[in-house]
């Protein structure tokens, strides 16, 4: 069964869909409905290619696909990009800012490298910030859309944004003090981007992944396999996530199902940050 509610039509934006978990949520946008994907990225082959890719997947008979550079530590780069895609398609109806960066590094608090953690920050929470900051100016100055189901016709609001935060915007993991930082803000900047924005029928929610599978991770695993069993050790289902588990969860709560979720979040992580480790 297909709930008509997950079905999507409009314009897609799509920031650090180069690769990962942003990539594979833009292809599910474009298999849910979505008639026009931006790929934005700071790397731009990746981003062409998988625009190129994601016409493959697509839905929508008019369907779209373009890519488009950007690097979110740089406020009027973030601007551009937005002014693009409301002046080539005429709207922004989905955001997803899936750009985030890990330094591999793990250090206790007291030998934080300074100029890391403000690379951390500036990427995953400014950069973060910037991007909903444009994205929620843009989406006022448009038109709200409705929504017919069995029982009437709802107001959906004139947009809706996710942020990719982490499990790490929860709780902590040793010797990663930047990185948790930067994901705990990131549920912040989706709190204050709802409320602050709710009263013009903007939603924006997060999602909470722990350990997606990755090519990234794959390479991990290739070179260490003692990262693989250690998550399959620790992961309550015995297995990271798929990339697409994650971006299924994202295309729901942009969809009109999820029309009455704001502000808020959904933990992606089989019950890691439920469970309580004995041994
Ligand atoms: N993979 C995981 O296990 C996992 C778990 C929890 C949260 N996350 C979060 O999900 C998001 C995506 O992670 P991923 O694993 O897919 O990473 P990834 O490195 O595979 O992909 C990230 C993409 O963002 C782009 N990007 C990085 N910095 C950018 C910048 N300054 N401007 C524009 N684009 C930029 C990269 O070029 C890349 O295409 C990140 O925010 C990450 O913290 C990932």
């Amino acid at each position: 069964m297909v709930l008509s509610g997950t079905q999507l039509d409009g314009v897609a934006l799509v920031v650090g869909s180069g690769r990962g978990i942003g990539q594979q949520t833009a292809f599910t946008l474009a298999e849910a409905g979505a008639r026009v994907v931006v790929f934005a990225d700071k790397d731009i082959d990746p981003a062409k290619e998988s625009a190129e890719e994601s016409k493959l997947y697509a839905t929508h008979p008019e369907y779209q696909a373009t890519h488009f550079t950007v690097n979110v530590i740089d406020e009027q780069g973030v601007q551009e990009m937005v002014d693009f895609v409301v002046n080539k398609f005429g709207r922004i109806d989905y955001a997803v800012n899936g750009a985030g960066i890990d330094s591999g590094i793990h250090k206790p608090m007291a030998d934080t490298d300074i100029e890391s953690y403000d690379r951390i920050q500036q990427i995953n929470s400014r950069g973060m910030m910037l991007c909903c900051r444009a994205e929620a100016a843009a989406m006022r100055k448009q038109s709200s859309r409705s929504f017919t189901t069995r029982i009437g016709t709802r107001d959906i609001g004139r947009g809706a944004i996710v942020n990719i935060a982490s499990a790490n915007s929860f709780v902590g993991l040793l010797g990663k003090a930047s990185y948790t930082i930067s994901k705990h803000a990131c549920l912040a900047i989706t709190k204050m981007t709802g409320l602050d924005h709710s009263p013009e029928g903007i939603r924006c929610n997060a999602v909470c992944p722990a350990w997606v599978r990755t090519p990234m991770l794959d390479a991990e695993f290739a070179k260490n396999p003692e990262v693989r069993a250690q998550i399959e050790a620790m992961s309550p289902l015995k297995r990271p996530a798929e990339c697409d588990e994650v971006a299924d969860t994202v295309v729901y709560l942009l969809s009109p199902s999820a029309s009455f979720i704001n502000a808020s979040h959904v933990v992606i992580d089989a019950a890691l940050t439920a469970t309580v480790r004995m041994h």
